[in-house]
């Protein structure tokens, strides 16, 4: 009898299996009320499984249809900003670079210094936003067709930060294909007597056993989260460079890059991994001139001038190019 039992169980995950290869079980199903194709909503509540009230923008592409799977593309704000802002500044929603993943922003938690944030800013003590983004994972596999190869992060200053501490978490990192921090603040923890070394600090980090495509922008001159890192907030800011080899060496490439150059060498790319179709699975852009900004080549709300490149379609590239299988 047990054998039976078994027996069946077996036959439906495969099944199970085979179906989730398609899309998620949200596949078929009506799109939630008052959401509609071309048009992002904002969801006010949203209860995690730990029991707190959380909200977000979600914004479903004209061509969504519940029966083709589509990517799902997380975009965090940064400390102190809103889901809304977010939404402006990395602009997933826009339909000439993304015409088919869903994108959602979501919306931090106010730390005790008041400002929304996210889990890795040295003010945001006992928030569980690991779990309020697997649950949403979950929740928008359930009730939306989501191509669950094709989960992907992005975000910006402390909501870069975050970016990277979900590549860091183990069960997050199984789950979304790839990852893509924009001005990122990546903290870590002074040394004992209280130094920080930028160019060595250890970076605490459990992912996956996979290799994590990974793709950040910096500008040289952001004199808010420092390219060359540093003591802030009481903690300690990894060099990019630093922080950027140490993802190609944990991938299993070693600290060498390839580096092209664009813009009169204001735009510095470095691909890390071997020459071959693994080639910039992590990726580097320095940016120089460069201030705490999303890469624009129109203004936005951080740089009125703009700057020479677009973040937002460069990192759209990316992903399509790193999917989970
Ligand atoms: C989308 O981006 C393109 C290219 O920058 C721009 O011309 C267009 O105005 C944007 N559309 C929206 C809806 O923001
Ligand atoms: C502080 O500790 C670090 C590492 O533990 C060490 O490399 C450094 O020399 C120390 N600095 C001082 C001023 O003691
Ligand atoms: C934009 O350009 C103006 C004129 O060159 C300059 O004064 C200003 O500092 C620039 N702003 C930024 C954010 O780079």
């Amino acid at each position: 009898m047990r054998d039976y039992i078994l027996l069946i169980l077996t036959v439906f995950s495969v099944f199970g299996t085979i179906v989730a290869s398609g899309g998620s079980p949200g596949c078929g199903k009506p799109l939630p009320n008052n959401e509609s194709p071309g048009k992002f909503t904002d969801v006010p509540l949203f209860v995690t499984s730990d029991n707190v009230p959380r909200s977000y923008i979600i914004n479903i592409p004209s061509g969504y249809n519940p029966n083709k799977p589509a990517p799902l593309i997380f975009s965090f704000h940064g400390r102190g900003e809103t889901a809304y802002s977010q939404l402006r500044l990395s602009a997933f929603y826009n339909e000439t670079w993304n015409p088919d993943a869903i994108s959602v922003y979501p919306q931090g938690l106010k730390g005790s210094e008041g400002e929304a944030q996210w889990e890795g800013d040295p003010n945001s003590v006992g928030v569980n936003d690991v779990g309020f983004v697997l649950d949403m994972i979950k929740s928008f596999s359930e009730n939306y067709c989501i191509d669950t190869d094709r989960i992907f992060a992005s975000g910006k200053s402390n909501g870069g930060g975050f970016t990277g501490y979900l590549a860091c978490d183990e069960t997050a990192s199984k789950q979304i294909a790839a990852f893509a921090p924009v001005s990122g603040a990546f903290y870590q923890p002074l040394n004992k007597n209280g130094t920080c070394d930028a160019a060595h600090t250890p970076i605490a980090c459990n992912p996956a056993p996979r290799k994590i495509p990974i793709i950040e922008f910096h500008g040289d001159a952001d004199d808010t989260i420092s390219y060359d890192g540093g003591k802030r907030r009481g903690e300690c800011l990894p060099t990019i460079p630093h922080w950027v080899r140490e993802w190609s060496k944990r991938d299993g490439y070693g600290p060498k890059s390839y580096l092209s150059s664009s813009f009169d060498s204001h735009v510095l790319k470095y691909e890390y991994g071997n020459l071959d179709s693994s080639l910039g699975i992590v990726t580097h852009y320095l940016i120089r001139g460069l201030g705490h900004d999303w890469p624009s080549t129109q203004p936005n709300s951080d740089n009125a001038n703009g700057t020479y490149i677009d973040a937002t379609p460069i990192i759209l590239d990316f992903f399509s190019k790193w999917p989970l299988h």
